[in-house]
């Protein structure tokens, strides 16, 4: 089979992606613009300011996405675009941009489930570096900003199916990231800070309850009561909360917070240097306190399911001590595990390409008229 070229567009939430990718396993030009520092002054990301930095963003994202790969807008042989889950007036713009190409270049046009995109990521760099030899079912866990799901993703041919297992009843995993690093006045995206910052404190320091969620699906037919393994993280944003407040660790917080601010571009001295011993140490035991559940409750489910294979994807396994736990851990109970690599962890247009690609070979197109899902779920069992 000739090989195909599927340019991919993300915009769910506040990255423009652009990429191509030849037949789901080799990338040819990777693309993204972060609006991180538009973001930055509001501490979070800010859905209108978003939809309009996609807007400026997006053309010439395309542009040097297809200039990189050695491409054109003709050459390509379909588009592939992100429809939910995220930000719907983020989705809307990669999305009416989708459409316009694929109609001024009646090229076919595939909707995307960002969600699938993370899980595909790791798929794609496996294939790229020549492991074919993934050995099913797949136990994906998706841990992001907006998510926290465990999917058992199986394939049968060039169909794929995912089973959502378990997901957070309340905050995402990244959103506790971000959520602790504002509270201390670190600043947004609180997830890489906080990496950067958690080797430099005692982990053992402050202890942290995490959830125990497990428990039968009573919404699901007899005979059919699968285990589920929800995870929470709202708990631990309270308790941090509350460690700042006995003792008094407010007027510090706002010090470094003002301190910060007036630096254009920290480094990790500037966050070392504006950090107390209490605080390195409290930034290290959350830390831990949510790789030591994350990675917790995903053996307990891996066992439970069977697995052959676990993969994890999203934002938040980009960081370095999520992925030592799970590379120790798995090891132990002789599973084997797969990351994208950082670039691919956060969002980016090359996953949405590749999931394209078994799509692609089954003709799912979408018509011109589909629409943004901005609650999108990913369930195809
Ligand atoms: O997948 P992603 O780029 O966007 C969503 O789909 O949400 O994930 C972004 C999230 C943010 O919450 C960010 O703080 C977190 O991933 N993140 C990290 C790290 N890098 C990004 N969390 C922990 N450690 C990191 N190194
Ligand atoms: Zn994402």
């Amino acid at each position: 089979m000739p090989y195909a070229y599927i340019l991919g567009i993300e915009t769910s939430c506040d990255e423009t992606g652009a990429a191509v990718v030849r037949s789901g396993e080799r990338i040819l030009s990777n693309v993204v613009a972060s609006q991180i520092a538009t973001h930055q002054p509001y501490g979070g990301v800010v859905p209108e300011l978003a939809s309009r930095e996609h807007l400026r963003a997006m053309v010439p994202v395309v542009r040097q996405a297809l200039a990189e790969a050695k491409m054109t807008y003709e050459s390509v042989d379909a588009i592939a675009v992100t429809q939910g889950p995220g930000l719907a007036g983020s989705l809307l713009v990669g999305i009416s941009f989708a459409k316009a190409l694929a109609f001024a270049l009646e090229k076919p046009l595939i909707a995307i489930n960002h969600l699938e995109g993370h899980i595909h990521a790791v798929l794609l760099e496996q294939r790229q570096s020549g492991n074919t030899a993934l050995e099913f079912p797949v136990l994906a866990l998706v841990v992001s900003g907006g998510h926290t799901h465990l999917y058992l993703a199986r394939r049968e041919g060039n169909c794929w199916t995912y089973e959502n297992i378990g997901h957070t009843r309340d905050d995402a995993a990244g959103e506790a990231f971000d959520k602790v690093a504002k509270l201390l006045g670190l600043g947004y995206p609180g997830g890489p800070i906080i990496d950067r910052l958690a080797p430099h404190g005692n982990p053992a320091a402050v202890k942290f309850q995490t959830s125990q969620l497990k428990h039968r699906d009573r919404n699901r037919l007899q005979g059919d009561d699968r285990v589920r393994f929800d995870f929470s993280y709202s708990g631990i944003k309270t308790a941090v909360l509350r460690y700042v407040e006995t003792h008094n660790l407010g007027p510090a917080i706002e010090a470094r917070h003002r301190a910060l601010a007036g630096i254009e571009k920290p480094k990790l001295e500037d966050y070392l240097r504006l950090c107390d011993r209490q605080t390195l140490d409290l930034v290290a035991s959350f830390q831990r306190s949510m790789v030591e559940d994350l990675v917790a409750k995903t053996l307990v489910a891996a066992r439970e399911y069977d697995v052959q294979t676990l993969f994890v994807s999203g934002g938040v396994a980009a960081n370095q001590e999520l992925r030592a736990t799970f590379v120790r851990e798995a090891e132990m109970e002789g599973l084997p595990v797969f990351f994208p690599s950082r670039a691919l962890s956060t969002d980016n247009a090359a996953m949405i390409a590749a999931a394209a690609f078994p799509k692609f070979l089954s003709r799912e197109f979408v018509r011109m008229d589909f629409s943004v899902e901005a609650g999108m779920t990913l369930q195809s069992k």
